[in-house]
C-alpha cells in the first residue's frame, strides 16, 4: 500500500488481569472505541505513514483484522495482525518476525497506552533515523524515590534527577532490534533494557503525560475522561469523515444514499431497477444501468460504515463498470463493509417517480435485493403529484437508509 521504511508493532495480546475485565485488556472499551481502536488512531495520524503490525491474542486475530483493514486502508497505511505470545517480550518477537523487507525503523508501542498522541510517535522515528540508536520516551520522576527492603525498610532515598518513567512507543533501528531480540536470554521489562543489553545505545527524549499505561481500572477511568475531553474540544478543528472512522463502536450506525437517473432518449434502452429487469418500460441512462435503488443502498450503506460513497468506491468512469448491473456495486459493497468490521442490518429504500408501478413485483425485488444485500431490504414506492422532474416523468429518485452493526 506504501513503501513507508518506518514500522510500528502495536502489543495487544495481554490479558489485562490488573484491570479485571472479561475482555483482554486492548478490546475493552473505551470513548466509542476499544483501547486498541484509541491506540491505532494514533498510529494511523502520523505525519509518515507507517507499515502497522498488530500483535494480538490468538483468538482474536481474524477480528482484529476485520475491524481495523477498513480504517487502516482509509489512511493509506498497510496492516497486518499476528497472534502473540505468553510474554510481552514474546509478542514483540512475533511482531519483529513479521516484518516487511524493506523496514529500517522500528517502533514498539503498548496499545495499553492509548492517547499516546501522534507526535511523539512522529519525533521517536524521527530521532531513530536521524541518531542512528535507541529512543525511549521519559518523564522525569516527580515523587521522591526510596530504596526499600524486603520487610519494609528504608535503605537510602535515591536521586531521582537520575531517574526517567519510561513509556512507548520505543523506537529502533531494526538491525538492532531484530539482533538484541534473537540473543536476548531472560525476561527484560522493556525493549529499551533488552536492547541497551545487547550493546546499543539508547537516548530518552521527553515522553507526554498521556502516553500513561492503562493498567487498573483509575487508569481506565483516567482515560475515558481525557478522551471525553478531546472529544468536547476538537469537534470542529477535526474533518467529518476521519470523526466518522474513529466512531467505530459496538453500536449500531445509520447512513442515508439517494441516486437519479433520467430515462433515456432511446425508448430501446431496457429498464433496470431495483435489481429487476422490466420488460416493456423506457430504461434509465447512466454509465451503468441506471439502477438508482441499488445505487442509493451503496451510497447509504457505505455512508453507515464511514466508508465514502458509490463514486469514490467505483469511479463513475472505469470501463469494468460500464453496464453494469446494480447487483455488481451492492455485493462488492456489502463484501467492503465485511472487510471493514460491518455487517449489514437492514435497509430500507423508497423509488419517487411515476413509472414503472413498483407494487406488483415489489415482493419480487425485495427478495432479490434481500439476497445480494444479506439481510432484509424493503421496497417502498411514491409519486410526487405531478411536481417535479419525477412528477414530469423525466427520471427516478431512489433514497436509502441502511442500519450495520459491528461483525
Ligand atoms: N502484551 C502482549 N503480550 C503479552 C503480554 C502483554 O502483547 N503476552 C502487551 C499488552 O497487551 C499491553 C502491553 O503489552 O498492551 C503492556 O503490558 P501490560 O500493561 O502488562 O498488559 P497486560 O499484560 O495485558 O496486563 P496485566 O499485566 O495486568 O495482565
Ligand atoms: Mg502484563
Amino acid at each position: 500500500m506504501n513503501d513507508s521504511t518506518v514500522a510500528v508493532i502495536v502489543v495487544a495480546a495481554g490479558s489485562g488481569t490488573r484491570l479485571g475485565h472479561a475482555e483482554p485488556k486492548a478490546f475493552v472499551p473505551l470513548g466509542d472505541d476499544t483501547i486498541l481502536g484509541v491506540a491505532l488512531e494514533a498510529v494511523f495520524g502520523m505525519r509518515e505513514r507507517p507499515h502497522v503490525v498488530v500483535v494480538a491474542p490468538a483468538d482474536r486475530v481474524d477480528e482484529v483484522r476485520a475491524r481495523y483493514a477498513g480504517r487502516a486502508s482509509a489512511a493509506s497505511v498497510a496492516l497486518d495482525v499476528v497472534a502473540g505470545g505468553l510474554t510481552r517480550q514474546e509478542s514483540v518477537a512475533r511482531g519483529i518476525a513479521g516484518l516487511p523487507r524493506e523496514i529500517e525503523v522500528v517502533l514498539v508501542h503498548d496499545a495499553a497506552r492509548p492517547l499516546a498522541p501522534p507526535q511523539v510517535f512522529d519525533e521517536v522515528a524521527a530521532a531513530v533515523e536521524g541518531r542512528g540508536h535507541g529512543i525511549v520516551p521519559g518523564l522525569p520522576v516527580v515523587d521522591t524515590v526510596k530504596r526499600v527492603d524486603g520487610s519494609g525498610h528504608v535503605l537510602e532515598t535515591v536521586d531521582r534527577s537520575e531517574l526517567a518513567a519510561m513509556q512507548t512507543p520505543q523506537g529502533f533501528p531494526r538491525e538492532a532490534l531484530e539482533s538484541a531480540y534473537a540473543s536476548a536470554g531472560s525476561d527484560f521489562t522493556d525493549d529499551a533494557a533488552l536492547v541497551a543489553a545487547a550493546g546499543v545505545p539508547v537516548d530518552v527524549v521527553p515522553g507526554d503525560a498521556r502516553a500513561f499505561k492503562i493498567t487498573v481500572p483509575s487508569d481506565l477511568h483516567r482515560a475515558e475522561q481525557l478522551l471525553a475531553e478531546r472529544i468536547a474540544a476538537a469537534p470542529a478543528a477535526e474533518p467529518a469523515p476521519r470523526r466518522a472512522l474513529t466512531a467505530h463502536a459496538a453500536v449500531p450506525r445509520v447512513g442515508t444514499g439517494i441516486d437519479v437517473h433520467g430515462f433515456a432518449d432511446d425508448p430501446d434502452t431496457a429498464l433496470w431497477l431495483a435489481g429487476l429487469h422490466w420488460p416493456g418500460e423506457r430504461g434509465l441512462s447512466g454509465h451503468s444501468d441506471g439502477d438508482a435503488v441499488a445505487h442509493a443502498i451503496c451510497d447509504a450503506l457505505l455512508a453507515a460504515a464511514g466508508l465514502g460513497d458509490i463514486g469514490g468506491m467505483f469511479g463513475t468512469d472505469d470501463p469494468r463498470f460500464s453496464g453494469a448491473h446494480g447487483e455488481v456495486f451492492l455485493a462488492e459493497t456489502v463484501r467492503r463493509l465485511a472487510e471493514a468490521g460491518w455487517r449489514v442490518g437492514n435497509v430500507s429504500v423508497q423509488v419517487v417517480g411515476n413509472r414503472p408501478k413498483l407494487a406488483p413485483r415489489r415482493a419480487e425485488a425485495e427478495a432479490v435485493l434481500t439476497g445480494i444485500v444479506g439481510a432484509p431490504v424493503s421496497l417502498a414506492a411514491t409519486t410526487t403529484d405531478g411536481l417535479g422532474f419525477t412528477g414530469r416523468g423525466e427520471g427516478v429518485a431512489a433514497i436509502a437508509t441502511a442500519l450495520v452493526v459491528p461483525a
